[in-house]
């Protein structure tokens, strides 16, 4: 299907008829300016519309998701992700909302690792616990670059594909990364994110979606009473400057297990030392799979509203991260502050940290492979 030519057609469309209603059961997308970036490059956002009327917003700043319409039990659909109205307001500060987030997601420990003998310094951007780290690609990661977006209306799906060249030697990171990533928002009420990436040198490459989910809408409340089911067994326990210690833990008997359904609250406070370091969850399980492919990596339940979230990837590992760093200092698109723990992210990943632990399931992307991998979000209530 030739989207090129479908895409004026929308625009013409969504120009002459705002008002009128969508039509059941079609799929559709539109585009419009969302802002001009500090170096003068125009940013727009694109609207994906599924066959029962679920919607995301996608702005090719920073691939970021600013909005995300999933209906509750009665149908009624509420933006469940947090973020920003305007573009200007993700210039200014945003801890990520909505991103995604590479070269290298999570952490590198003192912004250093050695790749077939030589060794990469990288801006260490974090310090947890006063410990530098490189966080989520660095000082301009994927997250503050603009990507070359195409929108998209295959077999009745909408979606957007994202591409970004990194350049060799940004940010520190060997080689040139050809980025390519696409959204779809199908008609099962999915958000389906494939991520695929080629090298010329080898490079570390650990690409993730940072979304803040609130199933209760967003600047709606903390999530302390979303109840999480994470399918993982082991953990990967972290240092001070919440860095992998190398250990694969065991969940049991801890605050971290998961394995089956716990309120986000019931424990977050409990006496435990990785709870401390964090300040909440913030760390890495390790997914139980029966082998590669698409495996499930959590759920997440709303009771009031019956939201529910299934998250599903091709990938080891999953980040779940509760907010603590947010403290009431920005404020969302509702206008409320967010506070801690006003939203929750379970971002699919490689291990933090592997460059430095060959015992970990690799991050090095050489030239000649394809970095490819899959996470679908899923939305239902009940
Ligand atoms: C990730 C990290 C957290 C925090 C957030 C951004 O989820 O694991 O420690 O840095 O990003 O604030």
């Amino acid at each position: 299907m030739n989207s090129n030519a479908i895409f004026p057609l929308l625009c013409l469309a969504a120009a002459i008829l705002p008002m009128t209603p969508l039509s059941a059961g079609t799929s559709s997308y539109t585009v419009v300016p969302f802002g001009t970036t500090a170096s003068g490059q125009p940013v727009q956002l694109y609207t994906l519309v599924n066959s029962n009327g679920m919607r995301a917003d996608v702005t090719n700043y920073g691939a970021i998701i600013v909005r995300l319409l999933a209906p509750d039990r009665t149908g009624r659909m509420d933006d469940v992700v947090l973020g920003f109205d305007t573009l200007d307001a993700y210039l200014r500060e945003t801890p990520y909302f909505g991103a995604l987030v590479g070269r290298y997601g999570n952490r590198i420990a003192n912004g250093r690792f050695t790749l077939d003998g030589k060794t990469y310094s990288l801006a260490t951007n974090n310090h947890p616990g006063g410990v530098p780290c490189a966080l989520h690609g660095g000082l301009v990661g994927f997250d503050k670059v603009v990507w070359e977006a195409t929108p998209l209306l295959v077999a009745n799906t909408a979606g957007v594909s994202l591409h970004y060249v990194s350049a060799d030697g940004e940010e520190g990171y060997p080689g040139k990364l050809d980025v390519t990533v696409h959204y779809w928002l199908t008609n099962a009420n999915e958000l389906k994110i494939l991520y695929s990436a080629t090298t010329d040198k080898a490079t570390p490459v650990n690409l993730t979606q940072h979304t803040y989910f609130n199933l209760r809408g967003e600047g709606n409340g903390d999530i302390l009473g979303h109840i999480v089911t994470i399918n993982a067994s082991r953990y990967t326990p972290v240092d001070k400057g919440l860095i992998p210690t190398g250990e694969l833990a065991p969940v049991a008997g801890t605050p971290l297990d998961f394995t089956s359904p716990h309120a986000v609250g019931e424990r977050i406070h409990a006496p435990d030392t990785q709870l401390a370091l964090a300040g909440g969850y913030d760390h890495n399980w390790v997914i139980d799979r029966a082998g590669a492919g698409l495996a499930p990596a959590a759920t997440v339940y709303e009771p009031s509203t019956g939201r529910t979230l299934e998250v599903w990837t091709t990938q080891p590992g999953v980040q779940f991260y509760t907010g603590n760093f947010l403290d009431g200092t920005l404020a969302g698109k509702r206008g409320v502050p967010y506070q801690a723990r006003s939203g929750l992210c379970l971002e699919t990943q490689h291990f933090p940290d592997s460059p430095n632990h060959p015992s970990f399931p690799t991050t090095i992307l050489r030239p000649g492979e394809k970095y490819e991998t899959a996470t679908i979000y899923r939305f239902s209530a009940r």
